[in-house]
This record gives structure tokens, C-alpha cells and sequence, in this order.
């Protein structure tokens, strides 16, 4: 049963100036206009801002949470947010992954993942529940009839939940649209994957968020234009730019909810090594890939929890949780360490670790690049001098997600 979640909803708010002042400019904006400017600075910048996205657009989009294998067995156990939301994602004893609000319904407090083979037990007066979110014990709570009213009316909202290719997203908004049609673009790519028993290594969440906005983490993830000059040494391998081939974009329509390109590399079967991309990948390639997919990278922004790399030897990805206007939390073989899907017959392999370790120091090689553009481009958002913005033929995945943002920003604003 799908429970609406009330907190912020669109209809009970009022929003702040500053927040009605941007929207009005972004509202002021058509799909042209967002492919020849940027969107307005406090966008990125505004505490008030940010809440708003939380409130109205993080809440009625699909966010990826993390994967099955997180939760393989019945019994396991995944808290995590959403929105800002404590969710817990559960597999219950009939198998089922179920996403349920982890603020227990006596007096509120949140409730943390059990021990395996345990319920689901608040930790403050110790009401459980199963993992299809049922009260099951309220000790004290009265006599025996009073107990069973309580068991047959009190259970944790169960939010929409949604597996796509092993990844869990969750949608706090009861009415939201299914996912996997808006990801159509990226079914062509998973058959080949797929053949091999793919298997997660889940990247590591990061407990220090980032010093900027959630955009400027994924505009930055989705760029083509900057790897020639931010990435010398690390992505030459992999251009956007090269004779007879280069970065190749998708079309994109109003409700996908993938902005994909892709690069060639200068030798097919190439991937992560050591130092940045190179022909003696670490994964070593998937021999079920079509030739196109061992000869080029697909670089896929899932706004606004997930990004990919569809790769020959692995599916590397990034998950995204921000907490504040400039403040993002993330998990990647980039950032942290971890966030590879791998053929059985790579993690079979008796020097996976070592494996994993170049893949991480390549990942983090180029982390470290982006990392003070990522810096400068937060800071110069505050600049009374900021451009309004050019976008060039490499720069087409900006303006898509620039469309991305203006169709939810509508949606909120329109209820
Ligand atoms: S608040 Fe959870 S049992 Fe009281
Ligand atoms: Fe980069």
C-alpha cells in the first residue's frame, strides 16, 4: 500500500523569496533559452534552494539507493535516505525488497537496521515490526485488545520501490511514473553484461561530503569537453575529439531520465588502469560485449542519485546523496573506493584485490583533477562576474541536463 508522505508536500508550502525569485528566473526560461545559458547561480548556492529541491524535486524523483546484493538474502537489511527521508530497504521472508520509512509510528524515533534474523525493533520503546512494515510487539501499551488494535492499524509507510538492472530506487511520491521507461536508452547496452553472472562490488559511501553542489558533481561527470584539458595524462586514451570519431550524444526526450555519451577509445578492450584509462585495463574485457561496447566508453548521468560508466571489462558507478546546498555525499572507485558490477569470472580471478586497487589509484588519479575544478566552479558561482554561459558542440549532455532540471523545477512549481 503506497503511503503519501506529507512532510513538505507542494500543497502545504510556502515558499521563501529567495526561492520564488530564482524560480520566477527559471520559469522565465524555455527548452531554447536552457541550451544557451546556465542556470541561475543560487541554484547551486542557496540553502533555501536546496531545501526546496529536496522538498519538491528529490522527493518525486527515482533515487538509487544501492544494489540487490546489499540485500541478498531475506532478513537483510539497507538503511539509507532518501530526500533526506530515513529508509529502510528490506528482503523479506517471501524474497521480496520492500522500501519502508524507518520513523516508527509511535512518537517518531528512527528506526536502525536489525541484527540479521531480528525485527525490525525501535530502539526507544522498543515497538517491532516485520519487514513488510506490520506492528508486530507494543509492550505496555495496554491490555490484549488494545495491543491487537494497535497490530492491525500501525504500520511503516512502504514507499515505491523500483529494480532496474539490480540497481534499488526508491520514490518517496506515491503517483510518480515507473523508472525503467525513462531509462530506455540504456536497455541496448546491458544484454552483453548481462551473459556473464554480473555481480556488485558496492562503492563505499562517503561520511565527508564534498564541498559542492550535487550539480556541479554531475555536470562535471557529464562533461566531454573537459577531459582534454583537466584529464592530460589520464583520459587522452579515451578522447572526445579524434580523426574519423569522437564523443557521440543521445537524443533526449522530455521525460528520460538518462543524459548518455560516449567516447572512443584508441584501442578496443582498453578500460581503468593505474593511471587513468589505457589499453591494459584492469577488468580485463567481457567477451559477450558487441564489438561497439569493447571499442567505446557510455558515459550515463542518472539525475539526480547515479551516474555510470559502461566500460568493456566493468559497469563502474557513482552514488550521489547530497545533504546541502554545497555539500554531497558520494560513492566511487573515484571519490572512495568500490562501485564495480564484474563477470563471475573477474571476481574469480586470484588477483582481484590487486585488480580493484589499480582500477581505484587510475579512478582516483583523475579524481584529483576534478577535484579543484570542481572547487572553483562551486566558488565562482558567488561571483558577481559569472557569465550567463556558452555551451559548444562538445558541451550538448549540459544543456540536456539543463532541460532535466527546468522539467522538474516546473513540476514542483506546478504542484
Ligand atoms: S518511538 Fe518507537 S517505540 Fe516509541
Ligand atoms: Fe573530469
Amino acid at each position: 500500500m503506497d503511503t503519501v508522505i506529507k512532510k513538505n508536500s507542494p500543497a502545504a508550502k510556502a515558499r521563501p523569496p529567495a526561492v520564488e525569485a530564482l524560480l520566477a528566473e527559471v520559469a522565465a526560461l524555455d527548452e531554447a533559452a536552457v541550451h544557451e545559458t546556465m542556470l541561475p547561480a543560487g541554484c547551486y548556492t542557496a540553502p533555501e534552494f536546496f531545501a526546496f529541491e529536496q522538498a519538491e524535486v528529490f522527493s518525486r524523483t527515482w533515487i538509487c539507493v544501492g544494489r540487490v546484493e546489499q540485500v541478498a538474502e531475506p532478513g537483510d537489511c539497507l538503511a539509507t535516505e532518501v530526500a533526506g527521508e530515513p529508509v529502510l530497504v528490506v528482503r523479506g521472508g517471501d524474497g521480496t525488497i520492500r522500501a519502508l520509512s524507518a520513523i516508527c509510528q509511535h512518537r517518531g524515533e528512527i528506526i536502525p537496521c536489525p541484527e540479521k534474523g531480528k525485527a525490525l525493533r525501535c530502539p526507544l520503546h522498543f515497538w517491532t515490526y516485520d519487514f513488510e512494515g506490520r506492528l508486530a510487539g507494543a509492550p505496555r501499551m495496554g491490555d490484549a485488545e488494545a495491543a491487537q488494535r494497535l497490530r492491525k492499524t500501525v504500520r511503516l509507510p512502504t514507499l515505491r520501490l523500483e529494480l532496474w538492472h539490480g540497481f534499488i530506487f526508491v520514490n518517496l511520491d506515491p503517483q510518480a511514473a515507473p523508472l525503467a521507461p525513462t531509462l530506455a536508452k540504456l536497455e541496448p547496452l546491458w544484454a552483453g553484461y548481462e551473459a556473464t553472472g554480473l555481480k556488485a562490488l558496492p562503492p563505499v559511501m562517503s561520511d565527508k561530503p564534498l564541498p559542492w553542489n550535487w550539480k556541479v558533481q554531475v555536470e562535471n561527470f557529464t562533461d566531454a569537453y573537459h577531459p582534454e584539458y583537466v584529464h592530460i595524462g589520464t583520459h587522452d586514451f579515451a578522447p572526445s575529439v579524434m580523426t574519423g570519431d569522437g564523443v557521440r550524444f543521445t537524443e533526449m526526450k522530455a521525460d528520460d531520465n538518462a543524459i548518455v555519451r560516449s567516447v572512443p577509445m584508441k584501442q578496443p578492450d582498453g578500460g581503468m588502469t593505474s593511471d587513468g584509462w589505457g589499453a591494459e585495463a584492469a577488468f580485463p574485457a567481457i567477451k559477450t560485449l558487441p564489438p561497439e561496447q569493447r571499442s567505446r566508453i557510455t558515459f550515463a548521468m542518472l539525475p539526480p542519485s547515479l551516474t555510470m560508466m559502461f566500460a568493456p571489462g566493468t559497469i563502474a558507478y557513482t552514488l550521489i546523496r547530497p545533504i546541502g546546498a554545497a555539500a554531497t555525499l558520494a560513492g566511487s572507485d573515484r571519490v572512495t573506493y568500490g562501485g564495480w558490477l564484474l563477470p563471475q569470472s573477474t571476481l574469480d580471478l586470484p588477483d582481484l584485490t590487486a585488480r580493484c586497487a589499480a582500477v581505484s589509484a587510475g579512478g582516483q588519479k583523475i579524481w584529483a583533477q576534478d577535484v579543484p575544478i570542481n572547487l572553483g566552479m562551486q566558488a565562482a558561482k558567488h561571483s558577481r562576474f559569472l557569465p550567463g554561459g556558452t555551451y559548444g558542440p562538445l558541451e550538448a549532455t549540459l544543456q540536456q541536463f539543463n532541460l532535466w532540471l527546468l522539467n522538474a523545477y516546473r513540476r514542483a512549481m506546478a504542484g
